[in-house]
């Protein structure tokens, strides 16, 4: 079969770490970049340029008129996804779309219907379920190995991450990206940009929420980028409450600062709790569980112990070892899922329907913490 046909969308921090697996042979072999389009023609043009036969465009429009052009990955900011996705699906591209999908579930409602009428694939990160520990915490619940689970604790915090990146901190097109968006309304903040990843793992192993309220605010309203000082117009620090029926609850966080694991960034890993025992991270009572990969993930520089990082990232389906000194391995994979699901039929595990879900979570969260009132969720995966 001929080789996907891909087309970058942005060219800031995330495609720019990206764009280098594209490159390694064994992706080489199935998929062609051909187009990179990003408002910043010169960012745009340099990304172009690491690829033959790869053109730069300073807009999506321009670049989805390319019919060559099978399918884009959306890396622009998560306010702009919702339209971006739209266009590109109306355009008759396949769609990755990075995290998160979009803002409101009835956007996301719109897409996944589009995307069905048009019988074309829409794989939204992040691919919690892809990960071999979540897979086996999933089983290790199911076959009651901690009792009944009682609650389960999950987030990510903030911190100065965004505004620290090394594509933020130079003076050229490709290393003086713009974090502003970040801080900014819609689809800035830490539950879409990082918590999303927590909800997924959290939603993959216990399944759907059925109800959710939280408390949530800005902690910091000013934050300096760069020299300069930027309003911060999102929550920052969210704390919600979700319940899975049958009164299992969990905590999921989205804060300023400050994770439950000390010395971690982000702790997107759950910790679940039931009537005979705990997992916390990838230990079983204070013992390491075994899952698929473990032994690869374990030889690995950190030694395999960041549940979502380091030598874990090493065991994801498609990250051959010409892929393990590069960056966002997940992503990559998740990308990599459309690239499948289009040139083989094969259906994957991530689903636009779970990223739905998710993002109903978060839109209830924050109208819960709006109006006080405890929210219902209406959606399933
Ligand atoms: N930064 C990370 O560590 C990281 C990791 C994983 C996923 N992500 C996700 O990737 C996405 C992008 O994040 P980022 O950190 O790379 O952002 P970024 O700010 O570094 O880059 C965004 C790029 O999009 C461009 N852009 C702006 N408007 C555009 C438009 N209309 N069309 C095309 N491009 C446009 C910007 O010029 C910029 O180059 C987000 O969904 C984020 O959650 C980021």
């Amino acid at each position: 079969m001929t080789r996907l046909k891909l087309g970058f969308v942005g060219a800031g921090a995330i495609n720019s770490r990206l764009m280098p697996h594209f490159l390694v042979d064994d992706t080489a072999a199935t998929v062609e970049v051909i187009g990179v389009c990003d408002p910043v023609l010169p960012r745009a043009t340099a990304a172009a340029e690491r690829f033959d036969n790869c053109k730069a465009y300073d807009s999506l429009d321009a670049m989805l008129a390319d019919d060559r052009i099978d399918a884009v990955t959306i890396g622009s900011p998560i306010g702009l996804h919702y339209q971006q996705v739209r266009a590109a699906l109306i355009a008759g591209k396949h769609v990755h779309v990075n995290k998160t999908m979009t803002i409101t579930t009835d956007e996301a409602d719109d897409l996944i219907e589009l995307a069905r009428s048009k019988s074309l694939v829409l794989l939204p990160s992040p691919g919690e379920m892809l990960r071999p520990h979540n897979r086996r915490i999933k089983e290790l619940i199911d076959t009651g190995e901690i009792g009944q689970l009682s609650w389960a604790v999950c987030g990510a915090a903030f911190g100065n991450y965004h505004v620290a990146e090394p594509e933020r901190q130079g003076h050229d097109a490709t290393t003086n990206v713009d974090p502003t968006w970040y801080f900014k309304n819609p689809g800035g903040g830490p539950l879409y940009d990082l918590t999303v990843y927590s909800l997924h793992g959290l939603t993959g192993i216990l399944g759907p929420v059925k109800r959710v309220t939280a408390l949530s605010g800005t902690l910091v309203p000013q934050r300096s980028l760069n020299g300069a000082t930027v309003d911060v117009d999102v929550h920052d620090n969210t704390v919600m409450l979700l319940d899975f029926g049958a009164n299992k609850f969990a905590l999921a966080y989205g804060t300023a600062a400050g994770n439950i694991t000390p010395g971690v960034e982000f702790d997107f890993s759950g910790r679940y709790y039931g009537t005979d025992g705990e997992i916390i991270g990838l230990e079983l009572n204070g013992e390491p569980f075994d899952y698929e990969g473990r032994t690869t993930a374990r030889q690995a520089p950190d030694g395999g112990i960041h549940p979502n990082f380091g030598g874990n990232e090493l065991i994801l389906p498609h990250t051959t070892e010409g892929h393990w000194g590069l960056q966002e391995l997940h992503v990559f994979e998740d990308i990599m899922q459309m690239v499948d699901w289009v040139r083989d039929g094969k259906a994957s595990v991530v689903t636009a329907e779970h990223a739905r879900h998710v993002i109903e979570i978060i839109e209830l969260a924050y109208l819960a913490a709006e109006t006080g009132q405890t929210q219902a969720l209406r959606t399933q995966f």
